[in-house]
């Protein structure tokens, strides 16, 4: 058995553990956990387990995906045994118009993840949706929600981690990393599956309980934004990103000094 084979090996058997017990360490997130080899997609999986009637915290994580959707209707090249591939259902009592900080605050624990691998120095956030390790994106987020009247009926926050080193696909080389690259390989993807879940609880903990929690998270935010500071277009809005609403949205500074709330979009930097 190749280093490869045994470390592919050893992951799987505490995948299926979780699966078999839900996560320990935590009070409401992954207490149910699937597990599955390959499957289309699993965020269409937690959307079904939610029309099914699954609980708030239900996990659902895929060794590879056929159909791994990034946004803007873009596939996430999903190999087998390099990274995790996951989502999570929430019912959060959040209104329609705070789900772009949802984004936000999966980002936020996601790099709090990645800061226990890797210096915490080089981990950022870009605005809205990508996690960075010294600018290179190594995850990257899709909540998909529904609606009820103008609140979040339930959400899927899908995430993918990118852990191993693994040849990349050429047009990635330049702009992709993994957290195993900048630790010397000194991380498995159940234990950053685990620091992911545990931040992803506490974070959406915050957000839900709002006040004085969730401006700490924005005010966390703010200070984990590569993209602050920066010239962007976003969307045929141009300027100068200079701060983030409470609501999550994107201020920039336009030529003529006035200032544009974008909440939602790509970014050319
Ligand atoms: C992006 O950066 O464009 C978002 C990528 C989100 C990918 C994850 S992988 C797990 C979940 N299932 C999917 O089909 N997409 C998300």
């Amino acid at each position: 058995m190749t280093d490869d084979e045994a470390r592919l090996a050893e992951e799987r058997a505490a995948f299926e553990a979780l699966a078999r017990d839900g996560a320990a360490g935590t009070r409401w997130i992954a207490k149910r956990f699937e597990y599955r080899d390959a499957t289309d997609s699993t965020n269409d999986d937690a959307r079904a387990a939610a029309r099914e009637g699954a609980a708030h915290g239900t996990t659902i994580l895929a060794e590879s995906q056929r159909a791994g959707r990034g946004r803007r209707g873009r596939a996430w090249h999903s190999p087998l045994g390099s990274n995790l591939y996951l989502s999570v259902l929430l019912r959060p009592r959040i209104a329609v118009a705070d789900a772009p900080l949802l984004t936000l605050v999966t980002g936020l624990a996601v790099a709090r993840a990645c800061d226990r691998f890797v210096s915490p120095e080089s981990v950022t956030v870009k605005w809205p949706n990508d996690v960075r390790v010294h600018r290179k994106k190594v995850a990257g987020i899709l909540v998909e929600g529904s609606v009820r009247g103008d609140q979040l009926d339930s959400a899927v926050v899908g995430l993918g981690l990118n852990v191993h080193p693994r040849p990349w696909p050429e047009e990635l080389r330049d702009k992709a990393t993994c957290l195993g690259a900048h630790c010397d390989g000194r991380v498995t993807r159940p234990a950053a599956l685990l620091a992911v879940l545990e931040e992803l609880e506490l974070a959406v903990d915050k957000l839900l309980l709002g006040g004085s929690s969730r401006d700490a998270l924005v005010r966390a935010l703010r200070a984990r934004c590569d993209t602050l500071g920066a010239r962007v277009t976003i969307d045929g809005v141009t300027g100068v990103a200079r701060d983030l609403g409470d609501d999550g949205a994107l201020l920039v500074e336009r030529e003529d000094g006035s200032l544009t709330a974008v909440r939602a979009g790509e970014i050319t930097e």
